[in-house]
C-alpha cells in the first residue's frame, strides 16, 4: 500500500498547482484523475456522441482505454495507446468532462485504474471524489477551496496569459456551472470528507498553502 494523500475541491481551486508541488516537495507521484475524465471525454467527443444520452455514453465506454504515464514526472494522459495530453485541457473537452462524469458507467471505468495507482505508489491524488469515495482510508485527506469570485479570476489570468481571449463573467458562470454539476450529481458527488481538513485558498499563496499541507503529511 503507497501513502495516499487525497485532495478534492471544485474545479479553478488550485487543487492540480498545490497537488504538484506536494508531490515534488515529498518524493510521491501526482496523479491528476480529473485528466482521466478528460481522456474518455476526448473519446466521446471524436466519436460524436451527445453527453446527453447516457447510455451511447455508456456503450461507448466498452472500446476505450485510459491510462497514465509520466514524462519527465510529467502525467501523460493515453487514449487506447495514443498520448493525447495536448488536446485535454480545451473548453470542450473540459465541458464534456464535467457532463459525462456523472455516468456511473464512467466513473467505473476510472475507478480500478486510480485504485491501483494508489495501492502501488506514494501518490498525491487529486479530484472531486478521492477522499469520499476512491481513497476513502487515505492518510492525508484535504478539502481545498476558495471562493468563486477567486477561482474566476485565477481562471482568467491563466487564459489571458496564454493569449487566448476570454470574458471573467463567463468564466464565473461557467465555473458556478460546474460546480452545481459536480455537487448535485447522483453519484460521488464532490463534498468534503468527514475527516478531510479544510482549506480554503481564497487569500492564501501558493506556497503558503503547499506548506499547509506538507505539513499534515509525514
Ligand atoms: O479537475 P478537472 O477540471 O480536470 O476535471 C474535469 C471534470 O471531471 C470535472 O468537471 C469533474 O466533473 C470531473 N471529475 C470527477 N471526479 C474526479 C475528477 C474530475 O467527476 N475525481
Amino acid at each position: 500500500m503507497g501513502y495516499n494523500v487525497a485532495i478534492d475541491g471544485p474545479a479553478g481551486a488550485g487543487k492540480s498547482t498545490i497537488a504538484k508541488l506536494v508531490a515534488k516537495e515529498k518524493g510521491y507521484i501526482y496523479v491528476d484523475t480529473g485528466a482521466m475524465y478528460r481522456g474518455l471525454a476526448v473519446h466521446f467527443l471524436r466519436k460524436g456522441i451527445n453527453a446527453d444520452d447516457r447510455s451511447a455514453v455508456a456503450d461507448a465506454c466498452a472500446d476505450a482505454e485510459v491510462t497514465i504515464g509520466y514524462e519527465n514526472g510529467a502525467q501523460q494522459v493515453y487514449l487506447n495507446g495514443g498520448n493525447i495530453t495536448d488536446l485535454i485541457r480545451g473548453e470542450e473537452v473540459g465541458n464534456m468532462a464535467s457532463r459525462t462524469s456523472a455516468i456511473p458507467e464512467v466513473r467505473e471505468k476510472l475507478l480500478e485504474l486510480q485504485r491501483s495507482l494508489a495501492r502501488s505508489h506514494d501518490v498525491v491524488m487529486d479530484g472531486r471524489d478521492i477522499g469520499t469515495n476512491i481513497l476513502p482510508d487515505a492518510d492525508v485527506k484535504v478539502y481545498l477551496t476558495a471562493s468563486v469570485q477567486t477561482r474566476a479570476k485565477r481562471r482568467f489570468d491563466e487564459l489571458q496569459e496564454k493569449g487566448v481571449a476570454c470574458d471573467l463573467k463567463e468564466i464565473e458562470r461557467d465555473i458556478r456551472e460546474r460546480d452545481e454539476r459536480d455537487m448535485n450529481r447522483d453519484i460521488a458527488p464532490l463534498k468534503q470528507a468527514e475527516d478531510a481538513v479544510l482549506i480554503d485558498s481564497s487569500d492564501m499563496t501558493i506556497p503558503e498553502v503547499t506548506a499547509e499541507i506538507c505539513r499534515l503529511c509525514r
